[in-house]
C-alpha cells in the first residue's frame, strides 16, 4: 500500500479556506493505486488535475510516477489551494506547475492533444446555481443543479486536451447521473468505465475512467 502523501504543513486553519482530503479524495487514491501499472506503463509525459485543492492528488500521482520526467500540472480557482497544492508537492518533494485559473482556462491552445493523464474531484454536491463559482472553500463543493454544472463546463475540454494514448478520472455520486456523463464523452470518442465505488454516508461515491475509444481497424 501507498503511504498517503504527507500533509503535516497544512493545519485546521487552512481547511477553513480549502478543501480537507475526504472520502472521495481517498478513494481517488485507491483508484490510482489499483491503476499503478497502468499508469506506469502509461509513461504520461504532461499530467493534468483540475481542482487540486491541498495537492494530495497530485503527490500521491507523483509518488506512483516516481521520477519519471513527467510534467505535473494542477489548476485550482481558489487562491489559498493553489498555494495549498505548492506547499503540498514541495513538503512531499516533488515538483509541480500549479495555475490559479478556472478549469483550463489559459492552457489551451498550447496543450491541445498533449495530457496524458487528467484528473478532476470536481465540486459535486446538488446547490442551487447560484452557488457555483465562488473562489472560496464553497467551490469546493457547490456543483449546482444535479451537482453538475461545473462537470458539464469541463467535459468539453476533455478532448480537446488529451493526447491519443490518454487517460481522465473523474470523481462523481450517483445524483451527478455517471451513464449521462458517460453519453457524453462517449459522443466525443471515449470508453469509459468505473472503477472504483463507495458509500460515503448517504453518498455514493464513483471513480470513472475515461479513454479514447479505439477505432475498429486500430485493433487489427
Ligand atoms: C472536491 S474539491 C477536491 C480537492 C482535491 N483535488 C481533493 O481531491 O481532495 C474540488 C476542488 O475544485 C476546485 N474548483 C472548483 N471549481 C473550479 C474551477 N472552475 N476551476 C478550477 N478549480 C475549481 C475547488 O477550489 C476545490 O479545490
Amino acid at each position: 500500500m501507498l503511504p498517503t502523501p504527507d500533509l503535516s504543513h497544512l493545519k485546521q486553519a487552512d481547511y477553513n479556506h480549502v478543501y480537507e482530503p475526504s472520502e472521495d479524495t481517498f478513494l481517488f487514491l485507491d483508484a490510482f493505486e489499483d491503476d499503478q501499472k497502468y499508469l506506469e506503463t502509461l509513461k504520461p509525459a504532461i499530467s493534468l488535475e483540475i481542482g487540486s485543492g491541498s495537492g494530495c492528488v497530485t503527490a500521491f500521482v507523483g509518488k506512483i510516477l516516481g521520477e519519471s520526467s513527467c510534467l505535473k500540472l494542477c489548476t485550482d480557482i481558489n487562491p489559498r489551494a493553489a498555494r495549498a497544492t505548492v506547499a503540498t508537492v514541495r513538503q512531499n518533494k516533488l515538483t509541480a506547475d500549479v495555475v490559479e485559473t478556472s478549469l483550463v482556462e489559459g492552457l489551451l491552445p498550447r496543450l491541445k492533444g498533449k495530457i496524458d493523464l487528467m484528473y478532476f474531484n470536481p465540486p459535486y454536491v446538488l446547490t442551487p446555481s447560484e452557488d457555483v463559482g465562488s473562489r472560496t472553500i464553497e467551490a469546493s463543493w457547490a456543483g449546482g443543479i444535479d451537482g453538475r454544472e461545473v462537470i458539464d463546463q469541463f467535459l468539453p475540454f476533455v478532448k480537446d486536451l488529451l493526447s491519443p494514448k490518454g487517460a481522465f478520472y473523474l470523481v462523481v455520486i450517483e445524483e451527478n447521473k455517471p451513464e449521462e456523463i458517460c453519453n457524453i464523452l462517449h459522443q466525443d470518442g471515449f470508453d469509459s468505465a468505473k472503477i472504483r465505488t463507495r458509500a460515503a454516508g448517504r453518498e455514493r461515491l464513483h471513480i470513472l475512467k475515461f479513454t479514447r475509444r479505439t477505432a475498429p481497424e486500430d485493433k487489427h
